[in-house]
């Protein structure tokens, strides 16, 4: 299959992603304070994001960890279907658990992680993402703190990704396939 020629526009610079990664662990620190908080990173797509909340957060007890979760037959479509492909590494049970996920798109894995985490019975299970997309929910799902609320464009850089490119990005940019250029 030949290469389609692309398009990257910035939509939210670094600068700006910056800004906003510093509110949210302002507001989550002033949350949890006082208590032991377990990050579950979403791999892949949340591992930028989370490297950078987690040095702003103002807690004394931090802990990660980290879930591979994948859809099958990922384009710039999501499928809709979900499995694990790497499982945590310590139990959840009794504790104060923040989800972190990059973009909360159908809302399809958000339900399944919530489903899936909420049977290990954590004492609170919440959310963190970066970017929401409402205008593409097929799942009554809805994040506890969300960073940006976009449009509906397919974006990548900042963790996020198009068939494995453009995760090194320091900026969210929208993707665009150039027709009629040769
Ligand atoms: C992306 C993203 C979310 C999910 C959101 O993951 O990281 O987990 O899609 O889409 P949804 O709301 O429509 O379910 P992806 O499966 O692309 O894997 P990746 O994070 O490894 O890139």
């Amino acid at each position: 299959m030949s290469e389609q020629p692309t398009e990257l526009e910035v939509l939210l610079d670094a600068e700006a992603i910056g800004r906003r990664v510093r509110e949210l662990a302002a507001q989550i620190s002033a949350d949890y304070r006082g208590r032991p908080l377990r990050l579950v990173g979403i791999l892949k797509g949340a591992w930028m994001f989370l490297a950078d909340l987690i040095r702003y957060l103002d807690l004394e007890e931090v802990s990660v960890d980290f879930l591979g979760v994948a859809s099958y037959g990922r384009s710039t479509k999501s499928s809709g279907e979900a499995k694990i492909t790497k499982d945590l590494d310590q139990s959840i049970e009794g504790l104060d658990v923040l989800i972190v996920e990059d973009i909360l798109d159908t809302g399809e894995t958000f339900e399944y992680l919530q489903d899936i985490l909420s049977a290990r019975q954590p004492k609170s299970l919440k959310a963190v993402v970066l970017l929401d997309k409402p205008a593409r929910r097929t799942r009554p799902a809805r994040a506890d703190y969300v960073g940006f609320t976009i449009p509906d464009h397919f974006v990548v850089g900042y963790g996020l990704d198009y068939a494995e490119k453009y995760r090194q990005l320091p900026d969210v940019r929208v993707l665009r396939t150039v027709v009629g250029r040769s």
